[in-house]
């Protein structure tokens, strides 16, 4: 039956809205790889956001630090410049924040560089009168983490206690966070012998997205989806992360990940946890993160026998995505012409617990995709019985609950009604709330609420060590695999909206993704 879609618009009614929101507290924020990319691209803009919105304390500065040769003078420019990329420009108080950012370069090997740091943190930290918390930034290559952190250590930066009035020290690192299981557990053994793990803030960008932090209120703050959140009601799950762009620049670090290692190991997982995980106690980090945990605990390891049949990986050849026409992944520069690299990865969960038993979880990540979506969908079952089959009517639809994480962020719900005229004809009908509409506001960049909530000591947005090693473990049996037998790469055009190999990983269990 042709479903015809109709939009039924939500509404918010002022007096429903409940907000709480923390201002951070007094902070120096030190940030290496301070000319960097991400600095420049996320931090920055993030941080002035904060300002303006007036959740950045009146005693906070930024000290950059990096192998580039800069003044503050020249340093205030670079930032005044990532700023009007991100479309601020000379806004309100654009003196004042530039005013408060300082630089100090050096080499990350060099003892004396740390030094250097720690005495101009004592200036700063006098000059804005702070006695508060101290936030360690790492935005640099992975290779450097350890370097960094054993010099803030050696210096005593890393330690409270050791650096007078400071009373809380944070780091906050960026993905990855080791290549396998064994690079991630050797990180995590180095970070705990600088930073006790209270200290440690590893961010992954997708928890601080608007439209994943709203899956927990959903799920938790309306008394009429839970009950129906289980396997009685729920046929299957799927995850995409899609991505239309290629490997950009970024090759060095990409041929290396692939796609398992760059958004599964992370990112999809976390989505599966909050999708899937038991309430928590309470809204409050290690109750969010102690469910988390115990739901990728419960996830069904991958053994040999079921690699070949429950994971399927592809690589993208050349191909148009729009009218634009893209080389494929092997002739993409610095890339090796051989690569087995996996630019696109799908697999099937099984979840090993009570409320998810036989519902199978299917994901799927890849870049050169017809499109850029992220979407998370709760296939519910078909209805038992259909009375509408003597009338020839029960082919329809089962129910379908679809959060659109991104773009065009919304929530939308197929259901099947009656259209007027007729004795019996049915749509399918689609409840739809479309966030920016609905909010009339752009969603905020995910990097503003992480680095508030690290400012304010809420760690419940960044991933756990617990979480970290569980998601290595259940991926690093696919890499073994991999390395031992022939990693069976299919091929897809760049554009395509859909991957042959991850189609049939779906067809022989009789289901079907939703298109991109
Ligand atoms: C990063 C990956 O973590 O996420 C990138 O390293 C990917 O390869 C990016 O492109 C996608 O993020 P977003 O927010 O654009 O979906």
């Amino acid at each position: 039956m042709g479903a015809i879609m109709k939009r039924v618009e939500a509404t918010t009614e002022k007096q429903d809205i409940l907000c709480a929101e923390t201002p951070a507290g007094p902070v120096s924020l030190v940030v290496f790889g301070a000319s960097g990319d991400l600095a420049c691209r996320k931090l920055y803009p993030s941080l002035y956001e904060l300002y303006r919105r007036e959740l950045m304390p009146s005693g906070f500065y930024v000290l950059g630090c990096g192998r580039s040769e800069l003044s503050d003078d020249r340093f205030r420019d670079m930032v005044e410049e990532s700023l009007e990329n991100a479309g601020i420009e000379n806004a309100q108080g654009f003196h004042d924040f530039l005013g408060r950012f300082y630089y100090e370069s050096g080499h990350y090997n060099d003892t004396a560089f740390y030094t250097r740091i720690r005495e101009k943190c004592i200036v700063l930290d006098n000059l804005y009168n702070l006695d508060g918390c101290r936030i360690f930034y790492l935005s640099l290559p992975p290779f450097l983490y350890t370097t960094v952190t054993e010099k803030l250590r050696e210096v005593q930066l890393a330690c409270p206690a050791a650096t007078g009035r400071m009373q809380t020290i944070r780091l906050i690192v960026e993905k990855p966070f080791g290549t396998d299981l064994r690079t991630a557990k050797d990180l995590d053994d180095h970070l705990h012998r600088c930073f006790d793990e209270s200290q440690i803030y590893r961010i992954d960008h997708y928890l601080g997205k608007e439209t994943i932090q709203n899956l927990m209120v959903f799920r938790f703050a309306n008394s009429i989806f839970e009950p129906l959140w289980n396997r009685t009601f729920i046929d299957h799950v799927q995850i995409t992360i899609a991505e239309s762009v290629g490997v950009e620049h970024r090759a060095g670090y990409y041929d290396q990940s692939g796609a398992l290692r760059d958004m599964f190991q992370n990112h999809l997982l976390q989505m599966v946890a909050l999708v899937a995980m038991e309430p928590p106690a309470a809204f409050e980090a290690d109750s969010v993160r102690d469910e988390k945990a115990k739901l990728l605990r419960s996830i069904r390891p991958f053994t040999p026998d079921r690699i070949p049949l429950e994971v399927v990986a592809g690589q993208y050849g050349p191909g148009t995505v729009g009218s634009q026409q893209y080389p494929g992944y092997r002739d993409e520069a610095e890339v090796n012409p051989s690569s087995q690299t996996e630019t696109f990865v799908a697999a099937k969960l099984t979840v090993d617990n009570w409320r998810w038993k036989d519902v199978p979880f299917y994901l799927r990540t890849g870049k050169r995709l017809a499109r850029k979506l992220t979407e998370i969908v709760i296939v519910f079952k078909h209805i038992p019985h259909s009375m509408f089959a003597n009338a020839g009517l029960d082919e329809f639809e089962p129910n379908r609950l679809r959060f659109q994480i991104q773009p065009d962020e919304g929530i939308y719900l197929s259901l099947q009604a009656k259209r007027p005229g007729s004795k019996l004809c049915m749509s399918g009908l689609k409840l739809a709330v479309d966030y920016q509409k609905l909010f009339e506001m752009k969603m905020p960049e995910a990097y503003q609420r992480l680095l508030l909530d690290c400012m304010t000591g809420d760690q419940m947005l960044f991933t756990r060590q617990d979480s970290i090693m569980l998601s290595w473990q259940l991926i690093q049996p696919i890499f073994d695999y991999w390395a031992e037998n022939h990693k069976n790469l299919c091929v897809y055009p760049a554009g395509t909206s859909c991957v042959s190999c991850a189609e049939e990983l779906m067809e022989k269990e009789g289901r079907k993704w939703t298109i991109l």
